[in-house]
């Protein structure tokens, strides 16, 4: 039995070390519930009281043997694994990383900026006002009749009698009036909103700024001067500014706005209709009627307003011929302003 047991050391370390070894299976041939050395174990009974406990004791000596060699063998194995894995899964820290996709701002956010910034070099204040609007500020204050067209439903997005959405900035105009003593120097961005079919060049809501300027001798050259400024900043040196006559209830007089074509010097071409001159904006001096309203005595006051349309200045801007592109959120189109 002593030899049996030499044997099946030696045969246990032979199958260990094999190439091929299965250590599992090693395992089970030799200490498992039928191995050799369980089975050798299990005949112990038959030995001779004297040789059972140094044969028990060799028994013990081989299993004690085996099951650290099989441990080590195990332990080898998996180091060898890990190493495989790292080496398969390696990862190359310096191969340039996956850039971080980062958005644009917006044209109409972008020219809004870019208004902002021109009129506050020239000493304007921003100030926003509410887009829920009483009719009052929208269209009473501002001295339109209660039978202009404006105000028709068809027009303007009622909530209820007397509150709606402004269909445009000049309500700013008579709250900052209500509010502050002249001299008033200031601009309002925002949305506002008209009951208008989408198509290309209207949008139940879009974006107007306004302007306002009232102080002791203001007259409508400072008005031109302004926005000459402004049209020269905006769309270049060699820009020109033309005051068609036209009418508004809250100036007096009033004036339609336009800039000599940028793209053609003039000359006429797609972008200006073959005019030469582009519209960008209406304007006027503060109707004496808006003061009095606004608590503004227009003995000792007077001023200018102006009122444009974002949407309408980006696209002659960027040359974009439908306004729905604004409102689409294609990347592929808002990634051009980056
Ligand atoms: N509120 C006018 C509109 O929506 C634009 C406008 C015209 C504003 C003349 C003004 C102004 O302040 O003086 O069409």
């Amino acid at each position: 039995m002593k030899t049996k047991l030499e044997e099946i050391k030696l045969a246990a370390k032979a199958a260990l070390d094999a190439e091929d070894c299965d250590t599992e299976q090693v395992r089970i041939q030799y200490l498992g519930k039928k191995g050799e050395l369980t089975a050798l174990l299990r005949s112990m009974g038959s030995l001779s009281p004297e040789e059972r406990p140094i044969i028990g004791q060799l028994a013990n000596e081989v299993r004690t043997y085996i099951e650290e060699a099989i441990a080590q063998k195990k332990s080898e194995e998996g180091a060898k694994a890990l190493e495989k894995k790292l080496i398969e899964e390696r990862i190359d820290v310096t191969l340039p990383s996956k850039k971080p996709s980062v958005g644009t701002r917006h044209p109409l956010a972008i020219t809004q900026r870019k208004l902002e910034n021109i009129f506050q070099t020239m000493g304007f204040d921003i100030v926003h006002g509410p887009e829920v609007e009483y009719d009052y500020y929208n269209f009473k204050a501002l001295n339109i009749p209660e039978n202009h067209p404006a105000r028709d439903t068809q027009d303007t997005f009622y909530i209820t009698d007397n509150i709606l959405l402004r269909s445009q900035t000049s309500p700013v105009q008579a709250r900052v009036m209500e509010k502050q003593k002249p001299p008033i120097r200031i601009i309002s961005p925002g949305r506002v909103y008209r009951s208008d079919a989408v198509d290309a060049t209207h949008s139940p809501m879009f974006h107007q700024l306004e302007g306002l300027v009232i102080d002791k001798n203001i007259t409508m050259s400072d008005l031109k001067g302004t926005l000459d400024t402004f049209a020269k900043t905006m769309f270049g040196e060699e820009t020109n500014v033309r005051f068609r006559p036209h009418h508004f209830p809250f100036t007096e007089p009033s004036a339609e706005v336009d800039v000599s074509c940028f793209v053609c010097k003039g000359k006429g071409c797609r972008l200006c209709k073959g005019e030469g001159w582009i519209e960008i904006l209406g304007a006027g001096m503060v109707h004496p009627n808006v003061l009095r309203i606004c608590g503004i005595d227009p003995e000792e006051y007077s001023g200018f307003a102006f009122g444009m349309g974002i949407e309408r200045i980006v696209m002659i801007k960027y040359g974009i011929d439908d306004m729905r592109y604004l409102y689409e959120n294609d990347v592929r189109f808002l990634k051009q302003f980056s």
